[in-house]
């Protein structure tokens, strides 16, 4: 009886030795094959999200990033840039952005994590243009009706602070805003939200 127990707990060491060695060769094996399938320095910084300072960001201001090979950009909206968004709606062709490209914490009234700050991605939606910044309301070149946004020059798309497109102009959809989250009051990460893809 004694010696059955003997054997039985034999056998269980042996086969838990047995497994970890199992374990440690398929180790050795997997290690070379996984880093090869690991996408190289050059694809990982092409695709890698990027960190933005906005502590020297002033109203009406905006800087650029680049995220992707694409340029992204942060505008600090003042607040009567704000408070004209909401009366611009009738003019847009997808005020509240239901046929455009945004995360969901930024399908709102003004695009954005922070009511203040947007972060969009500066490529227009129709052929790919990069649009220009024009915050200048009333500018002679765009009609006294001009409230600032963004307008591309190479077939007259326009779009307004929150990077909503105009009726009647070549682009479909609202610019598009990129995943992003903020690291603290004036840091924040672009191409990155944290969500599980
Ligand atoms: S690419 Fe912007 S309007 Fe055509």
């Amino acid at each position: 009886m004694s010696g059955d127990k003997t054997n039985s707990g034999r056998r269980r060491f042996l086969t838990a030795a047995t497994s970890v060695v199992g374990a440690v060769g398929v180790g050795f094996v997997l290690v070379p094959f996984v880093s090869s399938m690991q996408p190289s320095a050059k694809a990982r910084a092409a695709g890698a999200p990027v960190r933005a300072d906005i502590s020297k960001l002033e109203p009406g201001q905006m800087i650029r990033v680049k995220w992707r090979g694409k340029p992204v950009w942060l505008v600090r909206r003042t607040d009567k840039m704000l408070e004209v968004l909401p009366t611009l709606d009738s003019q847009l062709r997808d005020p509240e952005s239901l046929e455009s490209d945004q995360p969901d914490y930024a399908q709102n009234a003004y695009r954005s994590i922070k009511p203040e700050v947007l972060i969009t991605v500066g490529i227009c939606t129709h052929l790919g243009c990069s649009p220009t910044y024009r915050p200048d309301a009333g500018a002679a070149d765009l009609g006294a009706d001009w409230e600032g946004g963004f307008f591309c020059p190479c077939h007259g798309s326009k779009f307004d602070l929150a990077g909503r497109v105009y009726k009647s102009v070549p682009a479909p959809t609202n610019l598009v805003i990129p995943p992003h989250r903020y690291l603290s009051e004036t840091e924040l990460v672009i191409g990155d939200d944290g969500e599980v893809a």
